[in-house]
C-alpha cells in the first residue's frame, strides 16, 4: 500500500463528541514520547503533519488524519505521562473512552512500545483493553534506530515475551528516523482496511 495523500482533518477533545467519518479508522496508541506523531509523519512522508515534540505529552487531543482519501489514522494522546495532574488524567480517560465507545469502523489499534524497554504496566493494559473488545491489534517497536539491525528481531522477541496475550498479533520493528519497518507496516495494515 502506498500513502500518496495525508491530510488532517479534525481533532476532538473530550466529552460526548465524537467523529464518525463512515470510512474504516486505525488507532494509534501507546506512552507519551514512545512516537506515535512521527510515525504518522513517518507513514505519510510528511514532517509537518502531527506535531511531535521532545517533551511528553504533546499530543492531548484526539486528531484524525485522512490518508489516500480511504482511511484514517487516528493519533491519541499518550498515556503514562508522570506530570500531569489528576484532573488531565481524569479528561485522558475520558476521551479515551469515549474514543473506544464511538469508532464503529475502526479497523485495528497500532500499539507502538519503545524497542528498548520493558512494557509498562499502562502498555499491557492497553492491550487487555483492546482484547476485550475483540480488536485487532499490531504491536509497533519504536525507535528500532536507536539498537543495532541484528538486535532488532531479538528485541522484538523479547517484548512478545513480555506481553501477556491469547491473541495472534505482530510485531513489527520501526523506526521514524530511517523509515525502517515502513513497507512491512502498512503491509500488516492493508487487510483490515479492507475487512
Ligand atoms: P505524545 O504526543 O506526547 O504522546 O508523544 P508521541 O508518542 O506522539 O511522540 P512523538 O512522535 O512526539 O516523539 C517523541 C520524541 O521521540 C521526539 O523527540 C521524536 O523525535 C522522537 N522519536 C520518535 N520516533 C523516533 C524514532 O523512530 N527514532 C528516534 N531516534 N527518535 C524518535
Ligand atoms: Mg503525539
Amino acid at each position: 500500500m502506498e500513502i500518496k495523500k495525508a491530510e488532517f482533518v479534525r481533532s476532538i477533545s473530550r466529552g460526548g463528541e465524537y467523529f464518525n467519518p463512515g470510512l474504516p479508522e486505525i488507532a494509534v496508541v501507546g506512552k507519551s514520547n514512545v512516537g506515535k506523531s512521527s510515525l504518522i509523519n513517518m507513514l505519510t512522508n510528511n514532517r509537518k503533519l502531527a506535531r511531535v515534540s521532545k517533551q511528553p505529552g504533546k499530543t492531548r487531543l484526539v486528531n484524525y488524519f485522512l490518508l489516500n482519501n480511504a482511511f484514517y489514522l487516528v493519533d491519541l494522546p499518550g498515556y503514562g505521562f508522570a506530570r500531569v495532574s489528576k484532573e488531565e488524567k481524569k479528561s485522558w480517560d475520558e476521551m479515551m473512552r469515549s474514543y473506544f465507545e464511538a469508532a464503529r469502523h475502526l479497523k485495528a489499534v497500532l500499539i507502538l512500545m519503545d524497542i528498548r524497554h520493558k512494557p509498562t504496566a499502562e502498555d499491557l493494559m492497553m492491550v487487555q483493553f483492546v482484547e476485550y473488545f475483540a480488536i485487532p491489534y499490531v504491536v509497533g517497536a519504536t525507535k528500532a534506530d536507536k539498537i543495532a539491525k541484528s538486535k532488532r528481531f531479538n528485541e522484538c522477541a523479547r517484548l512478545r515475551r513480555q506481553i501477556p496475550s491469547s491473541f495472534a498479533y505482530e510485531i513489527v520493528p520501526l523506526s521514524s528516523e530511517d523509515g525502517y519497518g515502513k513497507e512491512k507496516l502498512l503491509g500488516i495494515l492493508e487487510p483490515y482496511l479492507q475487512s
